[in-house]
């Protein structure tokens, strides 16, 4: 099992000072004090190398994914409902139309991590996804059909960070008034007052109940080892 090794400074440090250590033992101890390799044993044993393996980091990136993505779901959550109740439908659309990314940005910025959401079907095409995004958007696409699970989902990007995601779905009759059809929620009105700020939107036409795309939030590696070990 891959084993990272923690705390790069400190190991440094250690590795530094049992290199000093060993120097003096070999060379500079011409005084009459005899080296006791006992004390020399115990003060290395005593130096704390904290470990962590690669299925704890995983799993701390898993959890850590899914505490943002709760987060962030709440925060615009909270917003929609508000410009709704505030405005309407098409104030609520015009709301998101200028707020959504800067939401997205400034809960970015909070959490250290890269927060979007991605789309087969976007509204606004920033949200079109990148290749890894997409495979992982097929694979979930193809999960839903087969009615198999949908759950949340680490990969190693690369040394420095991971990538977390996490299906969204219509899940909420809300969603139709914006994301549905003229049957379920969307009203012709509504939808044309959409196609004027997003003249490329694919995001309608959903059912309750669809995969509409997911959370993808690039993880640090170095912020969760830290969050590992700061108690
Ligand atoms: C008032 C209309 C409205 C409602 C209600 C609404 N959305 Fe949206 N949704 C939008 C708009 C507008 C955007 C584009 C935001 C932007 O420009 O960043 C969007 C974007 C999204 C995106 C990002 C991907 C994309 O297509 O750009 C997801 C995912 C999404 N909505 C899911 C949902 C879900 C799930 C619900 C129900 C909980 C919901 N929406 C309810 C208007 C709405």
């Amino acid at each position: 099992m891959e084993k990272i090794s923690l705390i790069w400074n400190t190991w440094n440090k250690s590795i530094i000072s049992v290199y000093a250590f060993c120097f003096l033992i070999t060379t500079g101890c011409t005084s009459d004090k005899k080296v006791d390799s006992a004390a020399v044993h115990r003060e290395i044993e005593s130096r704390e190398i904290i470990k962590i393996t690669g299925a704890e980091l995983l799993s701390k990136a898993l959890e850590t994914g899914d505490e943002i993505a709760a987060a962030a779901k709440l925060e615009l959550g909270k917003n929609l409902k508000r410009a709704l109740q505030e405005g309407g439908v098409q104030h609520a659309v015009s709301f998101c139309n200028m707020k959504a990314m800067p939401i997205m940005d400034s809960l970015s910025a909070k959490y250290g991590a890269k927060i979007r959401r991605v789309s087969l079907k976007p509204r606004n095409s920033k949200d079109n996804p990148g290749e890894l995004e997409r495979e992982l958007l097929e694979a979930y696409e193809y999960q839903q059909q087969n009615s198999l699970p949908m759950e949340s989902n680490v990969q190693t990007i690369d040394k420095k960070s991971f990538l977390f995601t996490k299906p969204i779905l219509i899940d909420n009759g809300l969603c139709l008034t914006c994301h549905g059809t003229p049957e379920n929620g969307l009203s012709m009105e509504n939808k044309a007052f959409i196609q004027t700020k997003y003249p490329k939107d694919k995001a309608t036409d959903y059912q309750l109940g669809d995969f509409r795309g997911i959370w993808s939030i690039t993880l640090d590696r170095k912020k969760l080892v830290l969050d590992m070990t700061v108690q």
